[in-house]
């Protein structure tokens, strides 16, 4: 992952709560597609934690993450955006890089209007990699299969701690990726607006 700030401007997130959340069963039985959200900010602790459940580490001496990810490579980065702008989520800093003044929201709703009362919206970039070791359709299906695995991750954050939210492919991809200044490698499948329930 690049960083792309200067180090003043970095966001210092809160250490994982770990007693929080409902039980997994629990969890999954409440997991569903919400599109309604209350119009107020999630407090630092509940992004903190978020972001933790998305991709964070959980195995400091390895740098091993909450997600599986394809060849270790860990190339899912998570753009925390707010209508005052995006941010980069550094997994090993457990921090966020402001990258972006503007709302993205607007690119992000793609015209589904409800996403437009949304705190928080969660872009998942992969990145694909050309690997050599990897053979076809492998090289293909990677970007993809990490995006959705950080995905679930973070439908089960929210289902196990009452934060509304829903995976969607739907986005303004060109004007994203402009705005982010991301390359051709770089993959936007899916975005997770994220907010408390109503
Ligand atoms: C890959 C993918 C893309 C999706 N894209 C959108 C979308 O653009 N907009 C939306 O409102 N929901 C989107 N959804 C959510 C589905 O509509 C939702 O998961 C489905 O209707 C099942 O409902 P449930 O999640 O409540 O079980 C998407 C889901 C997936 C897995």
């Amino acid at each position: 992952m690049e960083s792309k700030s200067n180090e003043q401007n970095v966001i210092k997130l809160c250490q994982p709560d770990m007693e929080r959340g409902t039980n997994l069963m629990c969890a999954l039985a409440n997991r569903k597609s919400i599109r309604t959200f209350k119009n107020k900010p999630l407090e630092l602790q509940d992004l903190s934690d978020l972001l933790w459940a998305a991709k964070g580490v959980n195995r400091p001496e390895s740098g091993g993450m909450t997600s599986f990810n394809s060849l270790g490579k860990k190339e899912v980065d998570v753009y925390a955006c707010t209508p005052n702008g995006a941010c980069l989520y550094c997994a090993e800093e457990h921090s966020l890089i402001p990258v972006s003044e503007s709302n993205l929201i607007p690119a992000l709703a793609g015209g589904q209007d409800y996403v437009m009362n949304a705190p928080l919206v969660l872009l998942l970039v992969a990145t694909i990699l050309y690997s050599t070791v990897s053979p076809e359709p492998m090289k293909s299906t990677l970007a993809p299969l990490d995006t959705g695995i950080v995905s679930q991750n973070i439908a089960l954050f929210c289902a196990a701690n009452t934060l509304d939210t829903v995976a969607r492919g739907t986005m303004d991809v060109d004007t994203l990726k402009r705005e982010l200044k991301l390359k051709d490698s770089h993959c936007l499948l899916l975005n997770h607006p994220v907010g408390y329930q109503e």
